[in-house]
C-alpha cells in the first residue's frame, strides 16, 4: 500500500471518530441542560411560594366597602330574599364578628336589653341606624320587609322566640295562624264556659 493512502485513510478515520465524539458531547450536554430545566421547572417554584403566601397569609382582612346587593345581579330581586340571605349578605359582616362593638348573633346576653325595645323598636333602628348600626346595615337597596326578616332571623337564631303575627307574611302561612288564632279563642271560650257551669 502506498503509504499516502495510508495516512489519508487514518486522518479520514480519526476526523471521523472526533466528529462522532463532539456529536455525542454535544446531545449529551443538551440531554443534560434539558434534564435541569426539568428538574427546576417554575411550576414547583410557584408552587412552592404559593404554599409559602398561604401560610403567611393574614388572617382577616377588614373592608370598608359598602356591601353590595349582589342578589339583584343574580336575577333574584332583593324584595324576595329570605330573612337569613339578607342577614348573610347585609348584616353578617359585623353581627357575627362583633364588628363596631355590635351585638354578636347567638349571644344572648348581647341582645336580652335590646330584644327588651320589642321587635319594632329594633326594626326601626335597623332601617334608620342606630349610632355606629348603619341604616339598612348601610345597603339602602333593603326594603322594609327585608329588614324586618332579618332582625327576626337574627333574633331567631339568638334564641329568642319572636311573635311574628303581625308580619307581612305569605298568604298561606297568615292563614294558618288566623286559624290557630280561631282554634284558640274556641278553646279559651270552651274553658270559660265549662268554668261557669
Ligand atoms: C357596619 C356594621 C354593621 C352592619 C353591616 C349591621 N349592623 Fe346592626 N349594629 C351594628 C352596631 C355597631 C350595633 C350597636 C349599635 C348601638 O347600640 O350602639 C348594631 C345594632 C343592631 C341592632 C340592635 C339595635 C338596638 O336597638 O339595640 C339590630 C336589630 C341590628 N343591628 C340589625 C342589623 C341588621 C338587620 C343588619 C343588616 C341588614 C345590620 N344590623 C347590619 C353594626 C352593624
Amino acid at each position: 500500500m502506498n503509504p499516502q493512502a495510508d495516512k489519508s485513510v487514518i486522518t479520514t478515520s480519526v476526523a471521523l471518530v472526533s466528529a462522532l465524539v463532539l456529536l455525542a458531547t454535544a446531545l449529551f450536554m443538551v440531554a443534560s441542560l434539558l434534564g435541569t430545566f426539568d428538574s427546576a421547572s417554575p411550576e414547583d417554584d410557584s408552587r412552592r411560594q404559593a404554599a409559602v403566601l398561604e401560610r403567611i397569609k393574614p388572617i382577616a382582612r377588614v373592608s370598608f366597602e359598602e356591601p353590595q346587593p349582589v342578589a339583584e345581579t343574580a336575577g333574584i330581586k332583593i324584595a324576595d330574599l329570605s330573612g337569613k340571605a339578607v342577614y348573610d349578605q347585609s348584616c353578617a359582616a359585623c353581627h357575627t364578628t362583633g364588628a363596631a362593638n355590635s351585638p354578636v348573633i347567638g349571644v344572648r346576653e348581647q341582645w336580652e336589653s335590646r330584644f327588651a325595645q320589642g321587635l319594632d323598636v329594633l326594626v326601626d333602628h335597623a332601617i334608620n341606624g342606630i349610632r355606629a348600626m348603619p341604616a339598612r346595615g348601610g345597603n339602602p337597596a333593603l326594603t322594609d320587609a327585608n329588614i324586618r326578616d332579618s332582625v327576626i332571623y337574627m333574633l331567631e337564631e339568638t334564641g329568642f322566640e319572636v311573635a311574628t303575627a303581625e308580619e307581612t307574611a305569605p298568604a298561606e302561612e297568615a292563614e294558618a295562624e288566623e286559624v290557630e288564632e280561631a282554634e284558640a279563642e274556641a278553646e279559651a271560650e270552651e274553658t270559660e264556659e265549662s268554668e261557669a257551669e
